[in-house]
């Protein structure tokens, strides 16, 4: 795979926060008060926050001037109408319904397309999307391909979903045996290290789906990211500017969901966007009562107008060959310090693979957990455990822990937040954690809630 030289950073800084990195001992006295939990310490004890890449990203000086001429409308909104314009241009949807941010256009998707006992397709539904199917009572399926789920295989389209297991279940679904409301293809997908999927995959899946008379919806998050990765990695596109690219690929689908909070360039904002009027109207049915009228679902005017720039701003090739760099610039730098991680690189983060980092450490003692304190007390640096702690669970019928299949830390990299002065500071406080990682401890939980415990959950170093 091809190394695009490093360029430097396509913007410069108008304006500044500052940030501190707390004495050792101020670390170490804030994390035990925080239970052991990234979640519970205050943001400022953090120095550098790679928590997530959702709604932490900087503004332009465009947007802030969008901010403020923002129209407060509570009908027909004229931000609506430059949001609109914004979508159908890169998007190629022009049925437009804001949300708040991206779970409440999901949580509209299912309503009115999902019904108890059906299966919801996709390549891999992100933790609220499954968790909406969930309430439908219908059944998530993830298809993602075998090589999909390995984080040691180096493929360049890891997010592509499995068209014969694909085939199978849209057969069924043909037989009347299960009912199939669509086809959800994550772009990219963010539960297995922000891993793209390619044109020719969502055009094959997209061309089954139909034959069997089922939508495709897409999950837009990082869409700008999934087709800079097409861009670089499959052929065909290297010509081709990023918004044909996504004009392309929305072009296979019949709407999506989007969380602006990362590709949209904005801190809040989410929106359902629809090729056909009738599906549009369906949702509006549903946002009006649930999020707000037609024109802002939830979201103040200004807000619409900030993201309208946003989505103009994301498609740059500039903007987006810095952004992937930077992400790529601290795996290479993991890689020479040899802490492994997912393969390849993703969009928007670092995944290390902390059950390699402490193959000793039993999972019930949280060897991801173990990784992601070490960061912090090494340099203040926030990263995330998704492993045992986030999702292993019991399983109702045998009473056994069920545990995923990898111990993952993110490292997620906000957008135009941090320079790659910045990355070297979180490589040394790998480094660190790295060196030390025979002394490191597990932890044990003292406390859990019934569901979701990694948010709020308390430890304690065993
Ligand atoms: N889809 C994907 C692929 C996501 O990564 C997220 C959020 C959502 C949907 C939900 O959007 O947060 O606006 O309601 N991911 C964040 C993360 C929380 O940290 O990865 P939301």
């Amino acid at each position: 795979m091809r190394m695009a030289p490093r360029g430097a950073e396509p913007f410069k800084i108008k304006m500044v926060e500052p940030i501190r990195l707390l004495p050792p001992a101020e670390r170490q006295a804030a994390i035990k008060a925080a239970g052991f939990n990234i979640f519970s310490l205050p943001a400022e004890a953090v120095y550098i926050d790679l928590l997530t890449d959702s709604g932490t990203a900087a503004m332009s000086d465009r947007q802030w001037a969008a901010i403020m001429s923002g129209d407060e409308s509570y009908a027909g909104s004229r931000s609506y109408y430059q949001l609109q314009q914004s979508v159908e241009s890169i998007f190629g949807y022009r049925y437009l319904a804001p949300t708040h941010q991206g779970r409440a256009a999901e949580h509209i998707l299912m309503t009115m397309m999902v019904k108890p006992g059906d299966r919801v397709l996709g390549n891999m539904h992100f933790d609220t999307t499954l968790g909406h199917t969930l309430l439908k009572n219908a059944e998530p399926v993830n298809l993602v391909t075998a090589a999909g789920l390995d984080p040691q295989v180096d493929a360049p389209f890891k997010g592509n979903i499995d068209l014969d297991r694909l085939q199978i279940e849209l057969l069924r679904h043909a037989s009347g045996e299960q009912h199939v409301p669509f086809v959800l293809i994550t772009v990219t997908c963010n539960n297995n290290g922000g891993q793209p999927v390619s044109m020719a995959n969502i055009r094959a899946a997209s061309e089954m789906a139909r034959r069997f008379g089922v939508p495709v919806f897409f999950d837009a998050a990082r869409f700008a990211e999934n087709c800079y990765f097409i861009r670089e990695r499959e052929p065909g596109y290297s010509n081709k500017t990023i918004t044909e690219i996504a004009r392309e690929m929305f072009g296979y689908g019949d709407g999506c969901t989007m969380s602006a909070k990362k590709d949209g360039l904005v801190n809040i904002g989410g929106f359902l966007a629809f090729a056909s009027e009738d599906l549009y109207r369906r949702a509006v049915e549903w946002q009006i009562p649930f999020e707000g009228f037609a024109t802002y679902g939830g979201l103040a005017g200004r807000d619409l107008a900030a993201l309208a720039q946003g989505l103009t701003e994301v498609v740059e090739l500039d903007y987006l060959a810095h952004r992937i760099q930077q992400v790529g610039y601290l795996a290479e730098m993991l890689d020479q310090i040899g802490v492994p991680r997912v393969r390849p690189t993703g969009g928007h983060g670092v995944y290390i693979d902390a059950g390699a980092v402490l193959p000793e450490m039993p999972r019930e003692l949280f060897p991801g957990q173990a990784v992601t304190v070490a960061l912090y007390l090494a340099g203040g640096v926030r990263g995330v455990e998704l492993g045992s702690l986030a999702f292993a669970h019991v399983d109702p019928v045998t009473g056994e822990t069920v545990y995923p299949a990898r111990e993952l830390v993110r490292l997620a990299v906000p957008r135009r937040v941090y320079t790659d002065r910045h990355m070297e500071h979180v490589a040394a406080a790998a480094a660190e954690m790295w060196t030390r990682r025979a002394e490191l401890p597990g932890y044990a939980i003292e406390y859990e809630a019934p569901v979701l415990r990694h948010f709020t959950a308390r430890l304690r170093p065993v």
